[in-house]
């Protein structure tokens, strides 16, 4: 018989090795203590809805719609996707629960897989996964800053501060963007021979974007493009100046980028990216904004909200590799099977004291040493037909070599005592 050819991951799809766990996990940890220290609590969405909350949500002339979103009919026929991003599905949750009754602004994160059809390449996935969090129910620029220093201060749990630049930028609302749509549509339209195809094709349907190609060919365009904030409505300008006075009172470092546009539709005044110039092309680590009007237009009430999304792949990108994952304090090296019956109970109770340890099976002590070895662990205790008739177990440092003899009995006791750091 043939020997059957391995099924690979999917393009785009990774898997996250032990070795990089450990870096995911202290992404994690750190996210939720500096969230929970802000207030914010944990909701966990499904991965899929309907495929109508992302196309009403995101906004139907977005690249995600467009060309990105993971749709299929399941077998009732109904039209269901791969969720591109949580914000859709968190205020779907909101509205759903009732949410909005709690008192606000109600403060929720978030963590998990996310899906888009992208083209593949490093730091960039079809399967991702984000960090979120949303504000709802509170419109005053206080929580802007709020949101912003504590993305900020997560950077800085993780010791990334330094690497990384914040961007913010309003792009109006309502009462001042179409008329600045307009303006720049027309400029744009004025010098449509000058942009690549793909901005052309954006004058009409969503000319904002176009402030965001990075094609070099369009630049100088863009840099003369009229700026959303000299359009803003007096509104829009108090907002602004207010979140910027905020974070110079946190003290943080930004830069107003009025260029910066999102790629999601749903974004009114202040907008904000977290970059960095380590990662190539794929230079935001976090991105987010104000959505007001958005929990309105999903069927619920005239809530206003702001959040952002982290992504995970790329911060532990920047990470880089760290140390290994915790170790097991001591392997258990049973000389016979007598050993082996008498050390499983005794490494349960060692377990429930707190300490890891792993039991080998009873195999040649050279063979079992060295895996000792490879493993790393600090200690390993070995007993054989002798220790076992005397009630005793031999401890063995594996760094220096020495040895002594504890009672059997006492080995959860003793092992407790050395798996204690310091
Ligand atoms: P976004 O800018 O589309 O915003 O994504 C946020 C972050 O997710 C990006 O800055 C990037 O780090 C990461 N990311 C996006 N696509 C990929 C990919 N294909 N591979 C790896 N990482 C990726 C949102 O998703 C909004 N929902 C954020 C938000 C929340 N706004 C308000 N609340």
């Amino acid at each position: 018989m043939t020997q059957p050819r391995p099924i690979r991951t999917v393009r785009g799809v990774r898997d996250i090795l032990p070795g990089e766990t450990v870096r995911w996990q202290r992404v994690e940890a750190e996210a939720r203590r500096v969230f929970e220290a802000h207030g914010y609590r944990e909701i966990r969405l499904p991965l899929f809805e309907r495929t109508e909350l992302f196309a009403r949500g995101i906004g139907e002339t977005t690249d995600i719609v467009e060309k990105e979103m993971y749709t299929f009919q399941d077998r009732s026929g109904e039209s269901l996707t791969l969720r591109p991003e949580a914000t859709a599905s968190l205020l779907r949750a909101y509205i759903e629960h009732g949410l909005h009754v709690q008192p606000k602004p109600v403060r929720l994160y978030t963590l998990g897989p996310m899906f888009r059809y992208e083209r593949p390449q490093a730091g960039r996935y079809r399967q991702f996964h984000q960090i979120n969090v949303e504000a709802l129910g509170e419109a005053h620029p206080a929580l802007d800053a709020e949101v912003i220093g504590m993305l900020m201060e997560l950077f800085r749990a993780l010791g990334l501060a330094e690497r990384l630049a914040l961007q913010v930028n309003s792009i109006g609302d309502e009462a001042c963007r179409p008329a600045f749509r307009e303006r720049l549509a027309a400029y744009l339209r004025e010098h449509a021979g000058e942009l690549c195809p793909e901005c052309r094709g954006r004058i009409e349907r969503n000319p904002l974007r176009v402030l965001d190609c990075k094609r070099p060919g369009c630049q100088p365009l863009i840099d003369k493009a009229p700026s959303i904030l000299e359009a803003l409505c007096p509104g829009c300008r108090e907002h602004f100046e207010r979140v910027r006075g905020y974070l110079d009172a946190l003290g943080l470092a930004y830069r107003v980028n009025p260029r910066m546009v999102r790629g999601l539709d749903y974004y009114v005044r202040t907008t904000f990216e977290v970059l960095t110039e380590e990662l190539g092309a794929q230079n935001a680590l976090a991105g987010g904004g104000r959505y007001d009007g958005l929990i309105q237009a999903l069927g619920g009430p005239p809530d206003p909200g702001i959040g952002f999304a982290i992504g995970v792949e790329r911060v532990t990108l920047l990470l880089g590799a760290g140390p290994d994952g915790p170790l097991p304090t001591a392997l258990l090296i049973p000389l016979g099977e007598a050993a082996l019956t008498a050390l499983l109970p005794l490494a349960q109770a060692a377990r429930r004291h707190g300490v890891g340890v792993e039991v080998a099976y009873g195999r040649k002590l050279r063979g079992e040493l060295e895996r000792a070895h490879r493993l790393g662990v600090p200690y390993v205790v070995i007993v054989g037909e002798d220790e076992l008739r005397a009630d005793r177990a031999t401890l063995r440092d594996m760094a220096s070599g020495a040895q002594r003899a504890i009672p059997l009995d006492r080995l959860p006791e003793e092992l407790a005592a050395l798996g204690r750091p310091g």
